[in-house]
């Protein structure tokens, strides 16, 4: 009997209506639109305005569109995974919230906390339960609301992020399809470079943390993108090499969008070229957990059953690797 494999079998999507343009950023901060295009590639985000409104609004409205395309009953979802760092509260799980909203009644559900990396962490748990024989329909979802975690008088990171979720749907295939293979790393070190002092266990919140703006998104911009640049090219190299595909055979490459120069440095040093890139970071820029998803989501039309997608991403933690993905449908 062939292999049980995870195929992803729908894509969901959704990302707020609000456009902040990097011309409205230099309102804000002393910036440029110059200097965010030629170091970014970002020219706009969006953001999720309004009060009391959580990532779960947008991690809602990426499995209903989802939910719609597919046509899947939501009752029969085994299990639903988070990938956020901006959940609604710090408990209860945003996913727990996302279930019962959907009427997911049946699945559990959870939140998987790995930065920029989540979703892939969570396709790679998802994948594995489908793997498994124990479930048969597992949905992931990445989506941040960067914007609430998002310091707007400091340059050095309001400009680079925004909000947006998207999701997948996973479902068991005999077929030579699905999740084949992944590399997942992480390095606890990194927390220098990159996190958010309060807002956890370590420090209570008080006026204190507060006053110091301790609450929102610290990075070492710089520092950052080093590790980056070099260890996502690394693992995404890894990964097709040692399932024997070339540059001819990748008929995508799936990056996170933190930075378009460091997409591009992973793009050459997997040694494909730019038409084979999936790329939207001008219009979200780094929407965290919600990148790959979201590029899934922008790109599915022009996917075919068979396309080999090096799926790849690095953030916060550091956390990072690469997933290689054989697509399982063609969409009408
Ligand atoms: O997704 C999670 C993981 N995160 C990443 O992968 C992010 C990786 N890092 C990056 O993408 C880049 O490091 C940044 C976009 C954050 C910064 O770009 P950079 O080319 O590394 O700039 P830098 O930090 O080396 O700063 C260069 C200069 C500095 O000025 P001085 O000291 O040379 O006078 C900064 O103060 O650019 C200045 N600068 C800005 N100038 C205008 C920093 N931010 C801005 C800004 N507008 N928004």
């Amino acid at each position: 009997m062939n292999k049980i494999r995870a195929a992803i079998t729908g894509v969901g999507g959704y990302v707020p209506d609000y456009v902040l343009t990097n011309k409205e950023l230099e309102t804000m901060v002393d910036t440029t639109d110059e200097w965010i295009t030629s170091r970014t590639g970002i020219k706009e985000r969006r953001i999720l305005k309004g009060d009391n409104v959580g990532v779960s609004v947008m991690g809602i409205a990426a499995v209903k569109d989802m939910l719609a395309k597919t046509k899947i009953d939501p009752k029969e979802i085994d299990c639903i995974i988070f990938a956020t760092i901006t959940p609604d509260l710090t408990f209860p799980a945003t996913a727990n919230i996302v279930a019962t909203a959907v009427g997911a009644t049946n699945a559990f559900s959870y939140d998987l906390a790995a930065a920029c990396s989540g979703f892939i962490y969570g396709l790679n748990t998802g994948a594995s339960f489908i793997q498994s024989g124990m479930y048969k329909k597992v949905v992931v979802i990445g989506g941040d609301k960067m914007s609430a975690i998002l310091d707007y008088t400091d340059r050095t990171t309001c400009i680079i992020f925004g909000d947006g979720a998207g999701c997948v749907l996973l479902e068991p295939t005999t077929e030579d399809v699905g999740v084949i293979d992944s590399i997942l790393k992480s390095d606890g070190a990194g927390e220098a470079y990159l996190h958010m002092k309060a807002g956890g266990s370590r420090l209570r919140p008080s006026h204190e943390t507060v006053d110091k703006r301790l609450h929102y998104v610290y990075q070492e911009g710089s520092a950052v993108f080093k590790f980056a640049v070099t260890n996502m090219a690394d693992v995404a190299a890894q990964v097709a090499e040692r399932n024997h595909l070339t540059p001819e055979t990748i008929n995508w490459l799936v990056p996170h969008q933190a930075n378009k120069r460091i997409i591009d440095a992973t793009a050459s040093r997997v040694g494909i070229s730019e038409n084979k890139v999936m790329m939207n970071i001008e219009r979200y820029g780094n929407t965290t957990g919600g990148t790959i998803p979201l590029l899934l989501w922008d790109y599915e039309k022009q996917l075919k059953k068979g396309d080999n997608l090096i799926i790849a991403a690095f953030g916060g933690g550091f956390t990072w690797g690469a997933i290689y993905v054989k697509w399982a449908y063609n969409r009408p």
